[in-house]
């Protein structure tokens, strides 16, 4: 299904999340301009947090998820689950500053945020645009820019 024009900023910020997430699980395979040791994931890490991933949250929790709730059960259920692993992103990234094991805190890390996004992709954005026409989401469009130019 083609993305709905208010969502594609937030796709776009999906694209290199997953970036990021492929980075940091074990045993990822180097990408060139990326950093490759433990100590450099960490910082690319913890900036990608601060200028994009928590900006990123943001947007999907004040200004996309009000618009979207309460008008069906799969949806609010589905938003329910997600703020609980925004909350679990966030522990994580905390943990990663005082971790004794940062290879294995990146991992969880990796593997969270991957699967948060896929879920977000594949289920979350395809039931919104089942539910809501695109006039209906029409006027969140320009409020949601992708936090990476
Ligand atoms: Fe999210
Ligand atoms: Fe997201």
């Amino acid at each position: 299904m083609k993305r709905t024009r208010t969502l594609i900023p937030l796709s776009q910020d999906h694209h290199h999340g997953l970036l990021l997430a492929a980075l940091i699980k074990k045993d990822a395979p180097p990408y060139k301009t990326l950093p490759q040791t433990t100590e450099g994931k960490l910082e690319y890490t913890l900036k990608a947090w601060e200028n994009e991933l928590s900006i990123h949250f943001k947007n999907e929790e004040e200004i996309l998820f009000p618009v979207v709730k309460g008008k069906d059960e799969e949806i609010d259920g589905l938003i329910n689950g997600i703020l609980e692993e925004h909350k679990e992103i966030e522990k994580l990234i905390v943990l990663l500053k005082t971790s004794e094991n940062k290879i294995d805190t990146l991992d969880n890390l990796g593997n969270l945020l991957e699967r948060h996004i896929r879920k977000e992709e594949r289920i979350l954005f395809q039931k919104i645009q089942e539910i809501f026409t695109e006039k209906e989401l029409e006027n969140l469009v320009g409020k949601i820019s992708r936090v990476k130019k």
